[in-house]
């Protein structure tokens, strides 16, 4: 997949790194304000969770990673992502590609360090049933892992075309059951501890979340 001659994504010679992504996030904003929206929630979360545990040294790339994880759906056609219905195989295959269609985006940008990797692997599963790579444990890097946390928490807690969003005891449980399985146990965990502060940020979602208990 060569996506640099896609007409939509090139801004033109001359750009450099944070610019170019910067300009980027704008393009996945307006093609899909829902995902730029979850993007900026998954990074404040992630936030909260890096710096409950400690993880001050990888604060930054974290967030950065977090906040452009979701950058390749950029190419995701709006049919596909607002779709109610099950997805055709040429529909997951778009979806399967978002993480590495979004690490060629920052490779080309010139993005150094750890962020175009945790966006490559954000979709690992702990047991080594995710994508791209199927890596499993700790071969995933920690920045993605707890990427994938923030990003299941965010869509368990808002409301998808799919899916009714759940409440922050909900999507506690949920998490709690996929931990050692698609999740890092010990990233878990420590988002138990945070639950005052789910409630608080997602206040104002409480309308849609009790929509699930009608
Ligand atoms: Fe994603």
């Amino acid at each position: 997949m060569n996506l640099l001659h896609n007409h939509r994504i090139w801004p033109g010679k001359g750009k450099s790194s944070e610019p170019l992504v910067g300009w980027w996030m704008k393009r996945l904003r307006e093609h899909h304000l829902q995902t730029y929206d979850h993007c900026v929630r998954v990074a404040l979360l992630a936030d909260k969770i890096v710096t409950a545990l400690g993880h001050e040294e990888h604060r930054l790339s974290i967030i950065n990673g977090c906040f452009l994880h979701d950058l390749g759906k950029i190419y995701i056609s709006l049919e596909t992502l607002d779709s109610t219905s099950k997805l055709s195989d040429e529909e997951w295959e778009q979806i399967r590609l978002h993480p590495v269609a979004g690490y060629q985006l920052l490779q080309f940008a010139g993005l150094a360090g750890e962020v175009p990797s945790y966006v490559l692997h954000h979709h690992e599963r702990w047991d080594g049933r995710g994508y791209p790579y199927g890596l499993r444990g700790e071969e995933i890097p920690f920045g993605a892992r707890l990427c994938a946390v923030s990003d299941a928490l965010d869509c368990m807690l808002t409301h998808r075309p799919y899916q009714r969003s759940m409440n922050v005891d909900q999507a506690l449980i949920e998490l709690q059951k996929n931990a050692g399985t698609q999740f890092d146990e010990q990233i878990v965990q420590t988002v138990f501890n945070l639950s005052d502060e789910l409630y608080r940020m997602y206040a104002l979602k409480l309308g849609a979340t009790q929509s699930i208990e009608r």
